[in-house]
């Protein structure tokens, strides 16, 4: 088993344990110790280390921001990671500061069990910490290197649920085109293993209704406004070409460790 699962899996059973066990304080704290997106960013796995027990930190984008540019502009890709998801995480830890246990889970636990977060800060955790969950995912699983078609076994399991991958594309954006305002278009694993299409508002995400994101493209219009206007579609349409069907397939591995994990 790969490492980095190992290590999930551990935190999981832990994180599980200190809900279980009323670790889980929900006692408010006036110590101000938290960080902010503003302070510097340090290597991946410090960042992954730091994410699940301090406070939340930006993680830096895996190319550079001029990387896809042909299909997603530079000035699009620096506003989008460098304010609006900074914005997410600095909101989100600004609004957990006040209950240090809340410290000790990672973004994926408390999205799973929103309903136990504090009503003071509940919507606030809603909307920022899913935007934290939902773009740390999409900038991982785009790449300026990428294989065009699905690769191993996620285009197995596309193929086995929708038949091939151009009707799974269609899908994919219908659900994009179709979500009104602002949100997200999803392929997501529900609890039975089964693989589905959806698409959630705002920055709700699929961790909230008890499915796992394998993969999501962002239509909020901060995310392509500049390049295709009020073309939606085109935007859908173009997205294909930067996908890191390798990263996606990792989290295809992800989705079904944690299948195996609740079953
Ligand atoms: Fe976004």
């Amino acid at each position: 088993m790969h490492i980095k699962k190992v290590y999930g899996l551990i935190f999981s059973v832990a994180m599980a344990a200190i809900f279980a066990l009323s670790g889980f304080s929900l006692e408010p704290s006036t110590a101000s110790t938290h960080q902010t997106a503003s302070e510097p960013i340090n290597s991946a796995s410090e960042l992954l280390a730091q994410s699940r027990f301090g406070t939340f930190k930006l993680p830096p984008l895996p190319y550079e921001y001029d990387a896809l540019d042909e299909f997603i502009d530079t000035q699009t890709m620096t506003l989008h990671h460098d304010k609006h998801h900074a914005g997410y995480v600095k909101n989100l830890n600004k609004a957990i500061s006040s209950y240090p246990s809340l410290r000790r889970l990672s973004i994926e636990d408390i999205l799973r069990d929103l309903d136990r977060i504090p009503e003071d800060i509940q919507s606030t955790v809603r909307k920022n910490g899913g935007g934290h969950a939902n773009h740390s995912m999409f900038w991982e699983i785009m790449t300026p290197d990428s294989s065009g078609e699905p690769t191993g076994d996620i285009a197995k399991a596309i193929n086995d649920t929708f038949g091939d991958f151009a009707t799974f594309q269609e899908e994919f954006n219908t659900a994009g085109k179709k979500r009104f305002g602002s949100g997200w278009a999803w392929l997501v694993m529900n609890k039975d293993g089964s693989l589905e299409v959806t698409s959630t508002g705002n920055q709700d995400s699929p961790f909230m209704q008890g499915q796992y994101p394998i993969m999501g493209n962002d239509v909020w219009e901060h995310a392509y406004y500049l390049k295709y206007q009020n073309k939606r579609g085109d935007y859908l349409d173009a997205w294909w070409n930067v996908l890191n069907w390798d990263e996606i397939n990792n989290r295809l591995d992800d989705a079904q460790s944690w299948v195996k994990e609740i079953s």
